[in-house]
């Protein structure tokens, strides 16, 4: 077909859960269902935030204005597709006519696929994206869901997107459909306070790498045009997306470091509270690419590295680890698509850029993310969590199953660029 150019996209979307923020503004949580027109509802949560006492705490206020709830605490952290699976199953025996979700990223995602698995009946790999599940578009709407995080890092409470282990397989997947989004994000910094220092480092970079993968992502008007009922949820890197980014790049850079130093700075939390919401936002438009492709592997294969800070014995990779230890290499390797981009974000983390040698501008981005790292205690590469040289093939086969996500890296990603990253990324200081 050569010499004949086809069209490129023109039209760009933002979408987004309507968002309430502020402190004390899940002391609100009554109104607002009542405002949805709940009756009846089921929280999904974890043990821990039980003890801590949260979702308590929201049953009393639902109460407050006549509406009774059911709390599912069983949420996994990571969840599979059979922990999830299992959640629905709770639920079947349960009527509700809406759902709040209280938690991290696993609460939230775990209560976006029971929302689902009971308003449409079917295995959850029937609706994974492909090539790991079957793809099935979600066939109409959900019951109204309320997200109440209560860590900074995912941005769930606005995005389409729940991500869950498929055990079978033994790689990470998602769901992803307009539908899944949030009737609501309650977002209220003061439910982050009690995250230790590993949980919130792990969730602030998450944030940063959704926030600098979605400015540095293949852009809408570069990608084919798209008829409206095929237009994806990630379009591709665009004004509006732009905007939330960079405000959630300076956030982050300004304020994890103090928010992992003393968890109480309230000043920091609010910050990366917003942050998490802004990066949800570009991201959940724009969507991610290389580093979160690999961090699917990453997690899926662990063998024995457990993570400090987590209520857990058994190996597991923080999705926030999984995510940041490719991203110095994954965007040295980007670079060049895009050098004012990368500069950008280097600046935005507070590393100037000007009167610096080619090669120093090349270094500006992944020195700056390397830095952060090692203030706030991620480790140090994939060496780190337990991979090696001899685990470079898995983890390139399993990157290749994420073709949704690849496609949205800004240059072509096959298994050699893979392999070098992959390298790049085993040890960095
Ligand atoms: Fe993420």
């Amino acid at each position: 077909m050569k010499g004949v150019t086809l069209p490129t996209e023109t039209v760009f979307v933002l979408e987004m859960s309507p968002i309430k923020f502020g402190l004390g503004a899940s002391d609100e949580i009554g109104y607002d269902a009542r405002r949805l027109g709940l009756k009846r509802v089921l929280i999904v949560t974890d043990r821990h935030l039980v003890e801590v006492g949260l979702p308590d705490r929201i049953r009393a206020l639902l109460d407050e204005e006549g509406i009774k709830a059911d709390v599912y605490d069983g949420v996994e952290i990571e969840p599979t597709d059979r922990s999830m699976e299992e959640a629905a199953e709770y639920a079947r025996q349960r009527e509700f006519d809406g759902l709040i979700g209280v938690g991290g990223g696993s609460a939230l995602d775990t209560c976006k696929a029971v929302n689902l698995l009971t308003t449409y009946p079917a295995p959850l790999l029937d609706y994974i994206n492909k090539p790991v599940g079957r793809g099935v578009a979600i066939p109409g709407p959900l019951k109204p869901m309320i997200a109440v995080p209560t860590t900074a890092g995912t941005g769930s409470e606005t995005t389409a997107v729940a991500v869950t282990h498929v055990i079978d397989q033994n790689v990470k997947a998602g769901v992803s459909h307009r539908l899944l989004r949030p009737a609501l994000g309650l977002v209220d910094p003061l439910n982050t306070l009690t995250a230790p220092p590993p949980v919130t480092a792990a969730a602030g970079v998450d944030i940063l790498t959704h926030a600098i993968e979605s400015y540095t992502t293949r852009p809408y008007n570069a990608r084919p045009k798209h008829h409206p009922p095929d237009r994806p949820a990630y379009i591709g890197a665009n004004p509006a997306s732009d905007v939330w980014c960079e405000k959630a790049i300076e956030y982050v850079g300004r304020y994890l470091r103090r928010a992992v130093l003393n968890g109480l700075d309230l000043e920091a939390r609010v910050h990366l509270a917003l942050a998490a919401n802004y990066a949800g936002i570009g991201f959940g438009n724009a969507g991610v690419h290389i580093p979160h492709a690999v961090a699917y592997p990453i997690a899926g294969l662990v063998r024995d590295y457990v993570p400090d800070g987590y209520r857990t014995t058994h190996a597991l990779v923080p999705h926030g680890v999984s995510v940041i230890v490719t991203a110095p290499a994954a965007f040295r390797f980007t670079y060049s698509t895009s050098p004012e981009r990368h500069l950008r974000t280097a600046e935005l983390l507070g590393v100037p850029t000007r009167d610096l040698s080619e090669r120093e501008r090349r270094e500006a981005l992944p020195g700056a993310l390397m830095a952060l790292m090692r203030d706030v205690g991620i480790p140090n590469g994939l060496g780190a969590i337990g991979y090696g040289e001899r685990d470079v093939p898995a983890l390139i086969e399993g990157t290749l199953k994420q073709p949704r996500l690849l496609a949205g890296a800004p240059r072509p990603v096959g298994a050699p660029e893979l392999d070098a990253i992959l390298r790049d990324s085993l040890r960095y200081w």
